[in-house]
């Protein structure tokens, strides 16, 4: 009992002294993820495709688009393939990921490797929309939505798609459970949960905060069933839905089979193993 307390205060500890997974760590671990991220947008893709509405994007001149935390660059290739008449900045501080969209050599897009909050605060650029894919949750939306307001112009929009709370259910407590078990390997722990919304209310209330109006927001989940145990999580580490996690211990394969053996006694469900993606898109005008 007093074990765990004491795990829970220097845990509690590093959260509030802010001894989290960082943006360095996030991008150590997409550059892992980078070779595999296409199982990611095989899937979800799809869903990405709704906030890429040419009807909201002015026809009258030159766009102006910012592809937020682009990653590979799939936003920025639909909306090529849209024929927008537009000049698109790509950002992203993985190198790993970007490298994919540095390839299609296309003068249209201006691919940026930097840390986002850096870009947001030093570019003297003016954007009429930003695209921002799967991503709020390495960010803090205070600071990030009064930086969004720096850099568009009035009347310019944002399409957001964002994992929302209740995503990914019960893998927070089965990494807590390991984190406890092998408490000697941990180095720091995750707060990625204040920054996923309460679905589309949580985010319209976030966006109306910093004076973006609602143009549309819906609610979306899928379920992603696999026949073992270790496939959901190679699933988590693949994807990047699990990015930033092996960064919490000084040796992740030492707790990899503790993580197999508590998926294996969580998320069985009718002879499968399952994990639910729960996430919210929407477009905001800023007035
Ligand atoms: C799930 S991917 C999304 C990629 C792309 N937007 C899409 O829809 O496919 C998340 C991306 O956020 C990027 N990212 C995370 N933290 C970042 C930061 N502080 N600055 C810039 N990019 C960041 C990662 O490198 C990764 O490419």
């Amino acid at each position: 009992m007093l074990k765990k307390l004491l795990f829970y205060i220097r845990v509690g500890c590093k959260l509030m002294k802010k001894d989290v997974i960082n943006n360095e760590d996030y991008k150590k671990e997409y550059n892992k993820v980078s070779g595999t991220y296409n199982h990611w947008l095989n899937e979800m893709a799809k869903f990405t495709d709704k906030i890429i509405k040419p009807e909201y994007v002015s026809k009258e001149n030159k766009q102006k688009i910012l592809d937020f935390a682009c990653g590979t660059g799939y936003i920025s290739r639909s909306l090529l393939h849209k024929n927008i008449d537009c000049e698109i900045t790509a950002v992203d501080y993985s190198d790993k990921m970007l490298e994919q969209l540095e390839s299609l050599n296309d003068d249209r897009v201006k691919v940026i490797n930097c840390d986002g909050i850096e870009f947001l605060k030093n570019t003297e650029e003016k954007y009429d929309a930003i695209f921002f894919g799967w991503a709020l949750s390495y960010f803090n939306y205070k600071e990030l939505f009064k930086l969004f307001k720096r850099v568009l112009n009035r009347g310019g929009i944002v399409g957001i798609i964002t994992n929302a709370q209740g995503t990914l259910s019960d893998i927070e407590d089965i990494f807590m459970k390991v984190m406890y078990k092998n408490h000697e390997e941990v180095i720091k722990p995750m707060d990625i949960r204040f920054n996923l919304p309460y679905g589309k209310e949580g985010l319209t209330k976030w966006f109306n905060r910093y004076g973006f109006e609602e143009m549309e927001s819906e609610d979306g989940e899928v379920l992603f069933t696999f026949d073992k145990p270790d496939e959901l999580l190679k699933w988590l580490n693949e994807t990047g839905a699990a990015a930033g996690t092996a960064c919490m211990f000084k040796d992740y394969n030492i707790v990899k089979d503790d993580l197999i053996e508590e998926i294996r006694k969580t998320k069985y469900k009718n002879g499968k193993y399952e994990i639910n993606h729960k996430f919210t898109y929407g477009i905001y005008r800023y007035r």
